[in-house]
């Protein structure tokens, strides 16, 4: 029997609250698997820091570090100004476990829950590889002559060779991976001739900054050239990718991009795939610690009182089975999220979803 050690972090808000069905289903998951999953909660998040004036403290940053997954509600607190438990729990955590991937699947399940018109489950299927580790995220920057007029304000992107090759390797290497083999839909007769089944948009801004994507750039056409044949090397600039999103979400297989411009196209590709209800993602170090989340925050107002939609937690866990190897597991979540999301959700929205938070939890375990 596969066993696997989980730290869970709650968090703020509703984290707590969409974690409890996560873990329901996984424990569903792991009873008809024949799994054993161990859980280990950690108390991490606003109240803690409220109490103690410490948002992590080292010692539990090396604890983490030991598991092979961990599982977030979320983190963000009205009490503690923004920033300081982003930061100091979130950020400080993808940094430090070397978490440089963050995962993102766009995928529609039901047509209901488009906000686009005329589009499908069919037009709506790809994954965001955000590199996590660099970009504008580093906290690289400074004041100078803060407080009077003359006051500058820099904050600097970090762009490393490895850092941002050995993100674009993971994202070609997912993309070549990612239908086992089957082609993706959008390839023409022309790419199947030239004998590719995938594609890999570099999302970018190369006409603008012109050092950071021109190392992104460079090192997207020298990994996939030699080491990816079979994956077709696309390019958009991050706002005409803000714009196919919406006109043409079926242009995309997989896209790989910097820190910042993950973040802005993946609430984005939350939305088009039906909000925050259900969009999840990893923070994936792909030989350690991983954290998988529910891409939404707290949700202060809705904290307490059973509305919220766990499905992006329960998502997150599945995420975490197919990382942990589970992949069985992992795709019979992913069934009964669909089945359920088709047939008995009125809405992915708080509060409109027909039932409760709980009752997500027991409908999704039940259909497994
Ligand atoms: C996300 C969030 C975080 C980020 C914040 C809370 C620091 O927006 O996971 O996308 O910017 O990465
Ligand atoms: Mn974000």
């Amino acid at each position: 029997m596969n066993s696997y050690n989980i730290a869970v972090i709650g968090g703020d808000g509703t984290g707590p609250e969409v974690i409890d069905e996560a873990i329901k289903v996984l424990n569903a998951a792991a009873q008809k698997f024949n799994l054993k999953l161990n859980y280990t909660p950690y108390d991490l998040g606003g109240r803690r820091y409220l109490r103690t004036n410490e948002a992590l403290p080292d010692s539990v940053v090396a604890e983490l570090g030991k598991f092979p997954a961990i599982l977030l509600g979320a983190i963000g607190h009205p009490g503690v100004k923004p920033g300081i438990l982003e930061k100091g729990i979130l950020l400080r955590l993808r940094f430090e476990l070397e978490q440089y991937i963050n995962l993102r699947p766009v995928k529609l399940y039901d047509a209901r829950f488009c906000p686009l018109k005329d589009k499908t489950p069919d037009d709506i299927d790809f994954v965001v590889v955000r590199e996590n580790n660099e970009g504008l995220y580093t906290g690289s920057g400074g004041f100078v002559f803060k407080g009077t007029a003359h006051e500058i304000a820099i904050q600097e992107s970090v762009n490393t060779r490895r850092g941002v090759e050995r993100c674009i390797r993971f994202a070609f290497d997912l993309a070549r991976r990612r239908r086992n083999g089957q082609p993706w839909r959008g390839l023409t007769p022309a790419d199947t001739a030239a004998g590719k089944h995938a594609q890999l948009t570099l999302c970018g801004k190369t006409n603008v900054l012109t050092y950071a994507f021109d190392l992104w750039e460079r090192a997207f056409h020298a990994v996939g050239e030699k080491d990816f044949p079979t994956v077709k090397r696309d390019y958009a600039h991050v706002d005409a990718t803000t714009m196919w999103f919406v006109k043409n979400p079926e242009w995309f297989d997989v896209i790989v991009t910097d820190n910042m411009f993950g973040d802005i196209i993946t609430d984005l590709g939350a939305m088009v795939q039906g909000g925050m209800g259900i969009a999840a993602g990893g923070n994936i170090n792909p030989h350690g610690a991983s954290m998988f989340e529910p891409i939404g925050g707290s949700a202060p107002k809705y904290t307490g009182q059973g509305v919220i939609n766990p499905l992006a937690a329960i998502c997150a866990g599945q995420m975490m089975l197919d990382f942990l190897g589970e992949t069985p597991a992992a795709r019979a979540i992913e069934s009964a999220v669909i089945k359920i999301t088709r047939e008995k959700i009125k809405s992915l929205a708080a509060g409109k979803m027909g039932h409760t938070t709980s009752q997500i939890g027991d409908l999704v375990a039940a259909a497994l």
